[in-house]
């Protein structure tokens, strides 16, 4: 399937994604791109974001928590939840070729196909925490919603997002709006770092960590 379409280079293929027009065009470009993903950015000396929210997460989290993975690619940072110790993970994204990586390492409990901008099939209330990492700049804000419908009352939602992201795309407005109802609330800003230190030096991420009522 169109892997002729792939750019050459790492830096390229980030691009490439990155500016893919619309829903559609994102979710078979990751297919395509899936089966390079982790040899691209998936170098534990570069891309800290999985590694620094797992590292949060165990401040926040038990291991015994029900944990979704929203837009978990290829199980990067189900890899490094599960080195934490949390076990209950369950993956979400709409790329098939990228779940089907994340399922080979046998990490995640469940793994389902869908589109985080809807309403998923998965029951309200079904997780005591979701965690999202490098999502921000493709997965639609509208999927703020669907995570505090998603996570219980009295659970946690954990996002690692590229500084800036969060206003340029949106997500800041739902957040004031689930905010006005009672429904989130921001508990932590991290400190900001490199996000890909060598590969992508530019992009400072920040993790947030919200309560959900
Ligand atoms: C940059 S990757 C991040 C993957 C993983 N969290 C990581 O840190 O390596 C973004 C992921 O979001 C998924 N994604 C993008 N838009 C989505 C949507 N509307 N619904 C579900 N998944 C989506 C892509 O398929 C891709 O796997």
């Amino acid at each position: 399937m169109g892997q002729e379409e792939l750019p050459d280079n790492q830096a390229d293929r980030v691009d490439w994604v990155i500016r893919a027009p619309d829903n559609q065009e994102l979710r078979r470009r990751y297919d395509i791109w899936a089966a390079q993903y982790d040899g691209d950015v998936g170098s534990v000396d570069d891309y800290l974001a999985p590694l620094e929210l797992a590292k949060t997460a165990t401040r926040h989290l038990t291991p015994d928590m029900r944990i979704i993975d929203a837009g978990a690619g290829t199980g990067l940072v189900g890899e490094a939840l599960h080195h934490e110790g949390f076990k209950h993970l369950t993956a979400l994204d709409f790329s098939e070729n990228m779940l089907g990586i994340a399922r080979t390492k046998g990490i995640y409990t469940a793994l389902h196909q869908c589109d985080l901008s809807q309403q998923t099939a998965l029951d309200a209330d079904c997780a005591d925490a979701l965690v999202s990492c490098g999502t921000t700049t493709q997965v639609p804000y509208a999927s703020l919603r669907e995570y505090a419908r998603l996570v219980r009352p009295g659970g946690k939602i954990i996002f690692a997002a590229v500084q800036g992201t969060w206003d340029e795309f949106g997500y800041a407005d739902v957040l004031t709006e689930l905010e006005s109802a009672g429904k989130l609330r921001v508990t932590e800003r991290g400190k900001p770092f490199q996000m890909m230190p060598t590969t992508e030096p530019q992009f400072i991420c920040e993790i947030w960590v919200m309560d959900v009522s």
